[in-house]
This record gives C-alpha cells, sequence and structure tokens, in this order.
C-alpha cells in the first residue's frame, strides 16, 4: 500500500462513520509567528477543543502535515522523520472512548480496510498518577473487542498522556496502538485543560483526537522495519546514494529527512535565518550538508535531493534557497576555517560562525589541537537549552489561551487591523500575531515607518469603536460569501467551505476561529505601545488595553 492509497482508506472510513473531511493546516501555524511549527493535528484545532464550533461540525477527519523538531538525535533510525504526515479523526464532543477505540480497531484489522494481523497488534492505556486517574475504561474497551490482556499495558504520563501542546490548553490521557512493537496510532481523550496554575480542569467538552502516522503506518503495512524503505523516503535515500562516495546509511537517512523537512519548509515561503523558524530551517539544511560532507559529496548536492522530492509547492524557490544556503554555508565554512587556524574558540566558531560542532572536533583531531572539552560541553549544553526553548518550548497563549485578558486582546487586534487597513490602505495583511495577557503583537504588510499621525489615526478609530459598544457577531458562511462580504483573513479552503466569520459592525469583518468578547466596550481603552519592523516590508506593532 502506498502513503496515497493509505491516505483514500482513512478519509473514507471516518467519512463513511459520519466525519466531515477539512483539509490539514499550513506547517506554519496561522496568526502566531511563536509558535515555530505545526507539531500535531491537534494545534491548529485547539479552539476548538476547547469548545468553539467548528465550521464543518463536530466530527471531522484530515490530513496534517507535521514538523517535529524536537527528536533530531533519533532521526536515522527506523521510525523517527522530522516532517512526517499525520491521519487524524475528531470528535468534538461528539463521540468518545468507545467508538474511538472500536473504530481503530475495525480499521486496523479489518480485510475490506488494513488487514493486520490482530495478533501483532499491542495497545498501551495510561496508568494514572496524582492528577488523573487510570484509563480502566480504555483497556476494558480493547478487551471486549479480543485484544488479550497480555497484549494490553499501563504506562505513565511520558508515555500515555498527551498535550497541552504548550504550556496551558487541552490534554488528556491516550491509547496507543503497536504493530509489532512500532507504534503507529495515538487515540487521545482530551478531557482537561491545563491551566496556567499546573493544575487540571474538565474541558466543556470531551474530545477526541488520534493521529496515525503515515510513513510509519505504510512501512509495516509493506512488511518493512523502516520508514525509509518505503516512498517517499526510499527514492530520496537512493538520490543520496548515488551521489555519496563513501556510503552510509545513517548519514543518508539523515540527509534525506533533512532536505525533505526544509524543503516542505522552504515550500511555504519561509527562508534561512539565525531566529526562530528561520534557525530551524538553516540547522536542517547545514546538518545535512554536513554529513554529506561525510559521505564524500563534496559538490552543492542539497538541491539535487530536493528536485526528487515528490509533493512540495514552489520548488523553484525551494531550490534557489538551498543553492544560496549552501554557498552561504560555505562561505561561512571558510571563514570559520581562517578563525580556527588563528586558534578561536571552537564555541565561538560554532555559535558565531555557524560552524558545526562535530566539524570543530574532527578538524581540531586533525591538527592536533586540544578542546577544552569540559568547558565546551558546558557551553553547548547551555546553547541547546536556548534552542530548545527557541525551537519547541514556544505554544503560548495566542489562540490557546481562552482567558479574558487574551479574548479581550484578541478582538483589539481585530479591530486594530481593520483600522490599519482604513489609514494606510488595502494593502495591509496580517502576517502574524502573539497574544499574551499583557499585550497584543500584530505583524502586518506594509512598508514604511507609521506617522506619529498616522499612528494616532489608527489609535483613535480603535477607541471609538469601543466607545461604540457594538456587539462583536459571529456567522457562519461559505467561503464564496465571506469573500463577497469581503472579509479578510486566510482563504485557503481551511476548514471546508465553511468559515466563521466575526463582524463588528462593517468596521471589521476577518474570518476567525474566535473566540472574542460579546460588546466591543468590554475592552476599555486601546494603546498602542511601540512600533517597530519586523522583517522587510513587514511592521510589528505592539499594544495594550488599560
Ligand atoms: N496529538 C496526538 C499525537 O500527536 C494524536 O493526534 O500523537
Amino acid at each position: 500500500m502506498t502513503t496515497k492509497e493509505l491516505k483514500e482508506k482513512y478519509l473514507k472510513f471516518f467519512e463513511e462513520r459520519g466525519h466531515k473531511i477539512i483539509p490539514g493546516a499550513s506547517l506554519i501555524p496561522e496568526n502566531d509567528p511563536t509558535v515555530l511549527f505545526t507539531t500535531a493535528g491537534m494545534h491548529p484545532l485547539t479552539p476548538y477543543l476547547l469548545g468553539e464550533k467548528h465550521p464543518a461540525g463536530d466530527k471531522l477527519v484530515n490530513n496534517q502535515k507535521c514538523i517535529r523538531t524536537s527528536d533530531i538525535e533519533k532521526i536515522g533510525n527506523d521510525t523517527h522523520l522530522t516532517f512526517f504526515e499525520m491521519l487524524g479523526n475528531w470528535g468534538l464532543g461528539s463521540y468518545w472512548k468507545e467508538d474511538a477505540i472500536k473504530w481503530s480497531w475495525k480499521f486496523l484489522t479489518d480485510k475490506k480496510w488494513l488487514g493486520l494481523d490482530k495478533d501483532k497488534i499491542s495497545v498501551s492505556c495510561f496508568k494514572g498518577d496524582e492528577s488523573a486517574p487510570k484509563d480502566e475504561e480504555s483497556a476494558k474497551i480493547w478487551e471486549s473487542i479480543g485484544v488479550p490482556k497480555s497484549r494490553i499495558k499501563f504506562l505513565g504520563r511520558e508515555e500515555n498522556w498527551w498535550g497541552p501542546a504548550g504550556k496551558t490548553g487541552p490534554c488528556g490521557p491516550c491509547t496507543e496502538m503497536f504493530y509489532n512493537g512500532i507504534e503507529i496510532w495515538n487515540d487521545v481523550f482530551m478531557e482537561y485543560n491545563k491551566t496556567e496554575k499546573g493544575t487540571y480542569e474538565p474541558l466543556k467538552q470531551k474530545n477526541v483526537d488520534t493521529g496515525m502516522g503515515v510513513e510509519r503506518t505504510v512501512a509495516v503495512l509493506n512488511g518493512k522495519k523502516s520508514v525509509y524503505d518505503i516512498e517517499p523516503l526510499k527514492s530520496i535515500v537512493e538520490k543520496v546514494r548515488e551521489l555519496a562516495k563513501i556510503y552510509d546509511e545513517h548519514s543518508a537517512r539523515i540527509i534525506a529527512d533533512h532536505i525533505r523537512a526544509a524543503s516542505f519548509i522552504l515550500a511555504e515561503e519561509l527562508v534561512p535565518s539565525n531566529l526562530e523558524r528561520g534557525y530551524v530551517l538553516r540547522r536542517l539544511i547545514r546538518r545535512a550538508i554536513r554529513y554529506g560532507k561525510k559521505i564524500g559529496i563534496e559538490q552543492a548536492f542539497t538541491h539535487k535531493i530536493a528536485e526528487n522530492i515528490e509533493g512540495i509547492d514552489n520548488k523553484d524557490f525551494v531550490i534557489e534557497q538551498l543553492i544560496q544556503e549552501e554557498e552561504r554555508f560555505g562561505r561561512t565554512l571558510e571563514k570559520g576555517l581562517r578563525e580556527f587556524e588563528k586558534g578561536t574558540d571552537p564555541f565561538i566558531l560554532f555559535t558565531t560562525y555557524g560552524f558545526p560542532i562535530e566539524m570543530t572536533e574532527e578538524l581540531a583531531k586533525e591538527k592536533g589541537i586540544k578542546i577544552d572539552k569540559k568547558k565546551f560541553e558546558k557551553e553547548f549544553k547551555k546553547h541547546q537549552e536556548l534552542s530548545r526553548t527557541a525551537t519547541t518550548g514556544k505554544f503560548k497563549s495566542g489562540l490557546a489561551d481562552h482567558s479574558e485578558e487574551v479574548t479581550k486582546l484578541h478582538t483589539a487586534a481585530h479591530l486594530l487591523l481593520a483600522a490599519l487597513r482604513k489609514v494606510l490602505g488595502e494593502h495591509v495583511s496580517q502576517k502574524g500575531s502573539n497574544i499574551t495577557a499583557e499585550r497584543l503583537r500584530l505583524d502586518f504588510s506594509h512598508s514604511e515607518k507609521l506617522t506619529d499621525e498616522q499612528l494616532k489615526k489608527v489609535e483613535d478609530l480603535v477607541n471609538e469603536q469601543i466607545k461604540k459598544d457594538i456587539p462583536v457577531v459571529c456567522e457562519e458562511m461559505s467561503l464564496d460569501d465571506a469573500k463577497k462580504k469581503g472579509a479578510i483573513g486566510v482563504f485557503e479552503s481551511k476548514y471546508g467551505d465553511r468559515v466563521k466569520v466575526y463582524l463588528i459592525n462593517d468596521f471589521s469583518q476577518e474570518i476567525c476561529g474566535g473566540p472574542h468578547v460579546e460588546k466591543t466596550s468590554e475592552l476599555g481603552h486601546f494603546k498602542i505601545t511601540k512600533q517597530e519592523s519586523s522583517s522587510a516590508g513587514v511592521r510589528r506593532i505592539k499594544a495594550v488595553l488599560e
């Protein structure tokens, strides 16, 4: 079975059971530049897990592209990938453990569907701890459909608990399915909301969030041990093999994984940089190049690998960016080498020149130079922690936080965007937003600095709407109607045909998942605290409510 066939089957299976097929979201989370990548299908659906109504209904099914960088040292083993696809069925308060587990079992074992050997499937359930009880219910359901007790394990929070994606948000125990010991599917029962205080409150509704790893499942369906032995990975690894002078499977897998992930990120028109997403992207590309050197690939090669990767949009852009980054890295390496000859601290080589550590170590070895390993390791750890925060620890507030403060600022952000479009022109569109309980931050397309007069006008316009005490109305409509109404927002049909539009009279109409306040007067007084440039052609405004 191919990945395409598996995806079709999965969507069909759940569609036949009342689920609406919705498209997957972008790899780059909408409206929140502080969340680096979509790491699971649940991430874009957070507002609906928290109780907002999804326009497509309460039973959904989709395929979501994901990026996970937290397991980078595991890449190259049989089952881990930086970029992967995840199939998921979603019950937004509509069904619970019994249906979820029985459907999973049917899909996995029924001859009409995957027809996997029942005797090779084992499952795990949450064993319980101080904040949530043992999940006996799931185990009983597994038993009732014929999984023997000996193949039902109870495990702790590390294994059998999912979420929240960030510090706060929906989460709950999960039950995982393994085929021949390889985890292929995870049914999460999201019934809690983790609060700022670290406590678990019951959610408004009980949700089911499931995730089936596409590449892993296709590997087991084809009797393969490794995701690198099936398409689309297999041909990428083969391409690497063709280019290599000294072949080593582990390095080839890392290169295949990293270039594939980097290509999908580049396809979102993100470019390598030293910050956040751009930094993750840069690390992936440079790490791949480094492994390329290890297996004797001398010339620029990353773009040649990317040429063979299927399903990437914007291919010309992706290839051009890879060529440029490889050139830049080449120059950096030269500079770094000169520094190295001068005796520069290896750690500085790493942080300032982007010189890979392994390379520094190797070079030092070649030249018989001793590296103060202890110091280096200490510094390295510090650096790792910093970059880990930069890559994974960033799921804050935004839409995942439904506190009163955040909700108010969210409505204020809509007013601000509408006001900016009125003062500066219709070319202004949102490029990102991040909201904490204290302030909002909005990035928008506009190339010049705003004059004091413009800022004042924007502020006044927002405050006028607040004073008018306008009701904030949410309407569900087709994407076409939303467009006709002049609503702004993300138009690619992200939620199927029906979208939610938040209207604040005719001042603001925005496609959005919510939530928002009921009336603008709840906001108090709006004040812009800062404007700055965010990147080329993008300005950033920070504002508060007083
Ligand atoms: N969120 C869960 C996971 O990623 C299930 O979708 O495994």
